[in-house]
């Protein structure tokens, strides 16, 4: 470090952004009540707008929900919302709609737990430094990964995707750390539970150097799918030296030049209602 700066506090890696995470959900009513209504984000008004899938906005990131069996993601997903009190108030409103599912709530001190009607777990906090100047983001997604796996997977990201990442312990736990652009995170905490059957959930991010990492998941077979000129997708986090399998997550990866890059979402303020109705309000104000 020279001068008065540290500048490694400015550098993002090779993962520009965490865009979406994509779960079948098998009844797009429930999903309204619980996304929509219970937790405040707003359906894309321009993509995706039939009856066999929703697209969720939260703030520059998306859940995609196609209809389907139910999926789950193995482990939780952390989101930053501008007021837990206001949300804790609209998930008490929608529960009588969720009612016989595994919808549940609970309010911490800091932070409020939700759980989709099909056992989806989300994290949601205030906005704080540490997220970055958001008051609505898709701020991380932490996966609960076998105890032993967390140093390799850290080295693969730094390895096959160029991203910045390393391990560091949290509550006792090994947590490998890969940043997701300027604020987000993909977080893999090891747990002694082995996890569930992977179930074909996906997440999905953009990378400024494309071709880098998908010629080294070439070189070791672990491309599975050649989508289009800008897109691509693997599955399996191995540990570089064995090959062996250390965590299985879909990534779909794109490259900046997709057409969806960058692409403005609509956020509504979750707070409005025609009953005391404030003028120019509606439009959510710190999404950017
Ligand atoms: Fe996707």
């Amino acid at each position: 470090m020279s001068g008065a700066y540290d500048r490694t506090h400015g550098d993002t890696g090779n993962i520009v952004a965490l865009e979406h995470v994509n779960v079948t959900i098998p009844d797009q009513q429930a999903a309204t009540a619980f996304y929509v209504m219970g937790l405040g984000f707003t359906r894309d008004p321009y993509l995706m707008v039939g009856l066999d899938n929703m697209w969720v906005n939260i703030g520059r990131s998306q859940c995609h929900l196609p209809t389907g069996s139910p999926m789950r993601l193995r482990g939780t997903i952390g989101i930053v919302v501008p007021d837990l009190g206001e949300l804790a108030q609209r998930l008490t409103r929608v529960a009588p709609l969720l009612a016989g599912t595994q919808f549940s709530f609970r309010v911490h001190a800091d932070r409020v737990e939700a759980t989709c009607p099909w056992g989806n777990r989300f994290r949601c906090h205030a906005p704080s430094p540490g997220f970055g100047a958001t008051e609505l983001a898709l701020a991380y997604i932490e996966f609960e990964v076998p105890r032993g796996t967390a140093e390799g997977i850290a080295r693969f990201y730094r390895e096959a995707l160029g991203a910045i990442a390393a391990t560091e312990r949290r509550g006792g736990d090994a947590v490998a750390s890969v940043a997701a652009g300027s604020t987000q995170k993909l977080l893999f905490r090891e747990t002694d539970a082995s996890p569930p059957p992977y179930d074909g959930h996906h997440i999905q991010i953009y990378i400024a150097d494309f071709s880098g990492p998908h010629r080294f998941l070439v070189e070791r077979g672990l491309i599975t799918e050649e989508s289009n000129e800008h897109q691509y997708r693997f599955r399996d986090i191995v540990e570089l030296d064995s090959g062996k399998v250390l965590f299985t997550i879909e990534h779909e990866v794109r490259s900046l030049l997709n057409p969806l890059y960058a692409r403005p979402l609509v956020n509504r303020n979750p707070a409005q209602t025609n009953i005391d109705y404030a003028r120019r309000h509606d439009v959510f104000r710190g999404t950017y």
